[in-house]
């Protein structure tokens, strides 16, 4: 029925919240031509990205993992003209992609990839200027190491977004016992007693499955 497809819902909503946008859909296009893994974010919480960049004001985005630069894209959509998004992505075939797609969104002037494993490249960056929000999106099983960077180079006041913390039920389902779940497993019991931040998480279902975003405010 089409009370669970999760897919016609998601695209309902998004037919009078979520205006179709030639730069987005081209995108969207570019990365399943290029064969990219369909696991970017959809277009709806893209644009809770770029919402929520806005109503803070965010000037500097840190995202980990690009994939195809969508999220990216949507990111620097809301900071000003002399905003960044400064991203990191561990394949480089992903990061040509992202390029090309920012072309086609008019954003590249706003947006600084870096190229390598996070796990080195987050731990040695060392910026002149904290950042107001971080999104979180590579590997899982990493996601704690990704957290612990982002509270560095985020200000205070300033949120991170961490993707994939439901992982389709399988978090909570302790017979899933692979790297990537226990990641964010691992990730969850350290805020559990982390006094810098205050967070929840936004568990959503639509195009992606079962899902949901980490939201934690840096005290
Ligand atoms: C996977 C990764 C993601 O970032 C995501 O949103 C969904 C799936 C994955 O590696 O399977
Ligand atoms: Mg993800």
């Amino acid at each position: 029925s089409s009370l669970s497809d999760w897919t016609q819902v998601e695209e309902y909503s998004n037919s009078f919240l979520v205006r179709q946008d030639d730069a987005f859909n081209a995108i969207q296009h570019n990365d399943k031509n290029r064969g990219l893994p369909d696991i970017a974010v959809s277009a709806n919480q893209g644009k809770f990205l770029y919402l929520l960049a806005k109503t803070f004001g965010a000037r500097r985005c840190l995202e980990v993992g690009t994939l195809g630069g969508f999220s990216t894209a949507w990111m620097a959509r809301a900071v000003p003209d002399d905003g960044k998004v400064v991203t990191f992505e561990l394949n480089e075939n992903y990061g040509k992609i992202a390029r090309e797609n920012w072309k086609i969104a008019g954003v590249s002037d706003k947006i600084s990839l870096v190229l390598g494993s996070a796990t080195e490249t987050l731990v040695q960056y060392d910026p002149k200027e904290r950042f107001d929000l971080a999104f979180i999106d590579a590997d899982k099983e990493h996601c704690l190491l990704y957290f612990r960077e982002a509270k560095r180079l985020v200000r205070k006041g300033g949120v991170i977004i961490v993707d994939n913390v439901v992982r389709y039920g399988k978090v909570a389902d302790p017979s899933y016992q692979d790297h990537d779940t226990n990641g964010v497993r691992d990730l969850l019991k350290a805020i559990q007693s982390d006094d810098d931040v205050d967070a929840t998480s936004l568990n959503t279902v639509g195009s992606k499955g079962l899902d949901g975003f980490l939201y934690a405010l840096l005290k």
